[in-house]
């Protein structure tokens, strides 16, 4: 099964493992990270599953849709390096992502 690595905002990582077929905010959300709020469950219009993908991974990752790139315009804490979590399936291809949950806005 394909490794994700997340970090916590106090700075605490660990690696899950992800079945297919989830987005990497399901695999952060279903292994008890509760601090990644996800309130609208995916349907990108909330911004609470903000994560700051790992640089050397980013390039990995689809392209950023409009709706995305609007919503991550409203967050506070944006950089070069942040998603939408619920916007990213995750896959073999991924294997070894990191992201970082974002801080709170
Ligand atoms: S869970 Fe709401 S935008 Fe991702």
């Amino acid at each position: 099964m394909p490794k994700l690595t997340v970090v916590t905002r106090e700075g605490q990582e660990s690696t899950i493992d992800v079945e297919s077929g989830l987005t990497v905010m399901e695999a952060i959300r279903d292994n008890g990270f509760d601090e990644l709020l996800a309130l609208c469950g995916g349907c990108c219009s909330c911004a609470t599953c903000h994560v700051h993908v790992d640089p050397e991974h980013f390039g990995k990752l689809a392209g950023i849709s409009e709706d995305e790139d609007d919503l991550l315009e409203s967050t506070d804490h944006r950089t070069e390096y942040s998603r939408l979590s619920c916007q990213i399936p995750f896959d073999d291809a991924l294997d070894g992502l990191k992201v970082t949950i974002a801080p709170e806005d």
